[in-house]
């Protein structure tokens, strides 16, 4: 069968698709239809943080298959209540409600913003670079005009400051301002880090003008950095917390997690989801609690957070074409000089999965289980990948001259 034929003809063109037709994963590892094994160091878009069809995860999602797959939410079930407690117990005092994406959950936060503002304050600030998805309130509050253009008018009261500028924050700042929202790692902007100092300080000056603090924690969260969630690093408490990806490991869920002292602004029939938090979805998140937990994955993403990072600066030494590396625990990314996507698609060829994004960069997120062998691996290809590269410049400037 022409699976890509069948795509042309069926679905609808909103991505663009490259490479084989893969129809197994296990761990690190993805293989297409002709059996060729390719190593994925970003897996599931940032999804699939215990790599793919892990036994744990596995073993659950048949358990609970064959026990409870759907629930309505004017019903009791015990996995969900379970999953909240394990999320409220590991961040801080809080309530969480369950959607299907990242999306989504952002969506409920800026209507809880909404709420928390009475009538008086609608304006949410969100950061240049950043990225919160694609459904209207998400869409609004990403900033990156490239997404929200052809959708105009967006949605009223969202602005933008500068990231990692305190002073281009206060600047944005109206008797109307309610919320900012902000991904302390911007992940699709480019792995951009928030420092310490500029965080301190926009926290300090939320709490003070009862601005609401949401992060948006759908890529860094789960460990990514190496603490569970990574507002963790910085020492602050947000007012509301957006999980997604990680979350689930595979399967679709998200969750915006409200501060406690604010929770009470919402109430029943405010704000709703038929799928969200089922017992299917909820039990599996539970498991990945457990096994970063349990198999200590934290520590492997610092260790091999490290070790990619050292990696990946010896590569920029052999290359002009690496400008800079970033990281923070397994959130890694190199910025290249010229077009990204070319060295995606160089990589796709020799079998090794990484990420285009932002025009420039080049975006690694391993599993949180990833070995430092798998990394060697990765790098063997990167450096084959820019080796190739100047040799081709080469080549070109010399037919010029
Ligand atoms: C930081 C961040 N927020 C929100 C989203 C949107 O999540 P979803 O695609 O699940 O709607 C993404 C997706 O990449 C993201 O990276």
């Amino acid at each position: 069968m022409d699976i890509k034929n069948l795509y042309k003809k069926y679905s609808l063109n909103t991505y663009n698709r490259l490479g084989p037709v893969f129809v197994k994963g296990k761990g690190s590892y993805l293989f297409d239809d002709k059996g060729n094994r390719y190593l994925d160091m970003f897996p599931g878009w940032g999804v699939s943080i215990l790599g793919h069809c892990h036994p744990r995860i596995v073993a659950v999602l048949k358990k609970q298959a064959s026990t409870l797959i759907h629930l309505p939410n004017n019903l009791f079930q015990q996995e969900q209540a379970l999953l909240a407690r394990e999320i409220v117990k590991n961040s801080f005092p809080s309530k969480v409600f369950f959607s299907n994406s990242g999306a989504e959950a952002v969506e409920g936060a800026v209507k809880l913003s909404r709420l928390y503002g009475r009538g008086n304050r609608h304006e949410v600030i969100a950061m240049r670079n950043s990225f919160h998805g694609r459904t209207f309130a998400a869409l609004s509050v990403t900033g990156q005009e490239k997404y929200k253009k052809p959708f105009t008018p967006i949605l009223p009261g969202c602005k933008e400051a500068a990231f990692n500028d305190f002073s281009d924050f206060v600047k944005k700042v109206s008797k109307k301002t309610v919320a900012v929202i902000i991904e302390l790692v911007q992940g699709e902007g480019g792995v951009n880090i928030a420092t310490t100092e500029y965080i301190k300080q926009l926290y300090g000056y939320c709490r003070q003008n009862d601005i609401l603090f949401i992060v948006d924690e759908v890529q860094t969260g789960m460990g990514r950095t190496g603490k569970l969630f990574c507002y963790q690093n910085y020492g602050i408490s947000p007012g509301i917390m957006i999980l997604s990806k990680g979350l689930g490991a595979g399967v679709p869920i998200g969750a915006f997690v409200v501060a406690e002292r604010i929770s009470n602004y919402i109430k029943p029939g405010l704000h709703a989801s038929t799928f969200g938090g089922s017992p299917l979805v909820t039990a599996v998140s539970l498991e990945v609690f457990k096994t970063i937990k349990e198999e200590k994955l934290l520590k492997n993403v610092l260790a091999c957070g490290r070790y990619l990072a050292l990696k990946l600066k010896g590569l920029k030494n052999i290359t002009d074409i690496i400008s800079e590396v970033r990281s923070f625990g397994l959130m890694t990314a190199l910025e290249i000089n010229g077009d990204s996507s070319r060295i995606f698609e160089a990589c796709l060829n020799y079998r090794l999965i990484v990420n285009a994004t932002h025009g420039n960069v080049l975006r690694i997120l391993p599993a949180l289980n990833v070995t430092e062998r798998e990394i060697d691996q990765a790098v063997i290809i990167l450096e084959k990948v820019f080796l190739e590269h100047n040799k081709k410049t080469r080549r070109k400037t010399e037919t010029k001259t």
